[in-house]
């Protein structure tokens, strides 16, 4: 039943369709926002079939870095939450012109066209920490320094939201859970995988630490965000799961306790392009009162349901 309570404000996504957008958009909408989607579906995704019987829901197909089509569609929204990217250092690696202009440019004219008392919500990658203060826990004010393009132009777009103010950044640990739009090329995500159709791994730089977030949590913070903005805004924030600073080695005995028959081993067959190996520190946003609800194992286990549907279910952004 689509609910016929008052809109709770409106809301212009762009990349709505994507592998968090596809998850955050129903829940945005369950919560009485008006939801417009901007996304070109680069990846052919139908993962906002779900969304269309409701009213509430508006999608556009087409490039965010339209600049007519943008200042269009912001015209009379409240809040607008830059999703459109190309996601992951390898993707960016291939397409450098498309890795800078939607990842950075695109949201500097976001900021540009919008009016200052229309909000901004975005998310960041916390990889820059990588090249950091090795041993002590990253927050919001150690430098954030990525040597991928990815996380260059990521970072890049966080400092101009920030710049214009009236803003909040997300700064997201690796992500993992299942989306509609659903991605493998994710640490947990591929691990899972390949715990349980090959049944083994070989790892590389395996005591790495990284951090670690479930989709659903992501979606959550964001709404979050919206509830308390005037409290929370014009700052970053970390969001991780606190009991999750965990190296690729601990994440695989995280998997083998779900799925036994899982081996991995360690050979020096890869390096990560933003020397991840970092703890992270959630305090920030657990001090605004947002707690995270799903566990890694959670999602380990609604990945491995995911996955016994068969590989037509999966994309990948590799
Ligand atoms: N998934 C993670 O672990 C993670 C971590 C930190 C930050 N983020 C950020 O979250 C956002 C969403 O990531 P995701 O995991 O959903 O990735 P995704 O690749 O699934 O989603 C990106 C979406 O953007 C759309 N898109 C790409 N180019 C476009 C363009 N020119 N115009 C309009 N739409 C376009 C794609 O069709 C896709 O729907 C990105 O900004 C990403 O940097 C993701």
């Amino acid at each position: 039943m689509v609910k016929n309570s008052p809109s709770a404000g409106r809301v212009f996504i762009t990349g709505g369709a994507g592998y968090i957008g596809s998850v955050m958009v129903p829940i945005l909408l369950s919560e009485g926002y008006h939801v417009t989607v901007l996304d070109n579906f680069r990846y052919g995704q139908n993962s906002l079939l779900g969304c269309c019987h409701d009213p509430r829901f508006e999608v556009v197909r087409g490039d965010c870095r339209r600049e007519d089509l943008v200042r269009e569609l912001i015209r009379d929204k409240d809040v607008l939450i830059p999703l459109a990217a190309m996601v992951g250092a390898p993707i960016c690696d291939r397409n450098p012109f498309d890795a800078t202009s939607i990842n950075q440019q695109a949201v500097e004219m976001l900021v540009r066209v919008s009016s200052k008392a229309q909000r901004i919500l975005i998310p960041n990658t916390n990889s820059g920490y990588g090249i950091g203060q090795k041993g002590q826990p990253c927050t919001e004010e150690s430098p954030l320094k990525p040597i991928s393009l990815y996380g260059r132009t990521k970072v890049a777009a966080e400092t101009a939201v920030l710049g214009r103010g009236n803003a909040i950044s997300f700064r997201l640990a690796t992500v993992f859970g299942v989306s509609p739009r659903m991605r493998r090329d994710l640490l947990v995500n591929d691990f899972v995988y390949r715990a349980l159709t090959d049944h083994a791994v070989v790892l590389f730089e395996g005591h790495f630490k990284r951090n670690y977030i479930h989709i659903r949590d992501v979606a959550r913070v964001f709404l979050h965000g919206l509830n308390r903005f005037e409290e929370m805004k014009d700052r970053a924030y970390n969001v991780g799961l606190e009991d999750a600073n965990l190296s690729k080695l601990e994440l695989c005995e995280a998997i083998r306790r779900v799925l036994p028959d899982f081996v991995f081993t360690e050979a020096p067959i890869g390096e990560d392009p933003d020397k991840r190996d970092y703890i992270v520190s959630n305090g920030r946003i657990l001090s605004t009162g947002f707690r995270p609800e799903y566990s890694l194992e959670f999602g380990i286990r609604e990945l491995i349901r995911c996955y016994r549907m068969g590989d037509g279910v999966i994309q990948t952004n590799g």
